[in-house]
């Protein structure tokens, strides 16, 4: 355990878990076994981080971002609320989910073992399929299906 950790209320937290320094975990937050959190970490209320996640220094996860096991979030992400990260999905550095202007909710649905690169921006409520890749710095604005590979601004199919 690091230093400088602030703790909400009502925290479950899992065997073998590692916090950094500078980490805020908020009300209601589950963390799974064998999760590793580094630095300056934000993971905002009800959040919920399966088993053997790495998230990696300077993110923040949104309110209820919800991530299945082996999910690795490089550094300074950041997830809009009620966002969704299924099984063995990479976020890349400096990707960002945003959240809807109006109703302020995240809810992109990012599949399983989906990559989305590095400095990738994805726009609220699409849903970026099983096994997607998306690439590096591409605007995503609508939903990429299973498998394929989208790059540029806005993201379109390559493969
Ligand atoms: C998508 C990707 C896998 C393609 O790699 P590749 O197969 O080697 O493809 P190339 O670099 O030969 O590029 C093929 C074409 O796609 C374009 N392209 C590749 N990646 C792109 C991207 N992210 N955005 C926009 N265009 C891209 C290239 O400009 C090139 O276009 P052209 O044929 O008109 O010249 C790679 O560029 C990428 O984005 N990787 C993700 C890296 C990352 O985020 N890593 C995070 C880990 S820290």
């Amino acid at each position: 355990m690091g230093s400088k950790i602030v703790l909400g209320d009502r925290i479950t937290m899992g065997k073998r878990v590692q916090i950094g320094s500078f980490v805020v975990i908020e009300n209601d937050v589950w963390i799974g076994d064998g999760v590793v959190i580094e630095n300056f970490v934000e993971i905002m209320e009800g959040s919920i981080i399966r088993d053997n996640c790495v998230i990696r220094s300077f993110t923040r996860l949104g309110p209820r971002t919800n991530i299945g096991t082996d999910v690795i979030v490089k550094c300074s992400a950041i997830t809009g609320p009620e966002t969704q990260i299924d099984d063995g999905a990479f976020v890349g550095p400096q990707a960002i989910f945003f959240s809807d202007l109006k109703s302020g909710i995240g809810k992109t649905l990012v599949g399983k073992k989906a990559f989305i690169g590095g400095g990738a921006r994805v726009m609220p409520g699409l849903t970026i399929g099983k096994r997607a890749f998306i690439g590096a710095a591409s605007f995503v604005n609508r939903n990429v299906p299973e498998r394929e590979i989208w790059v540029g601004n806005p993201a379109r199919k390559v493969a």
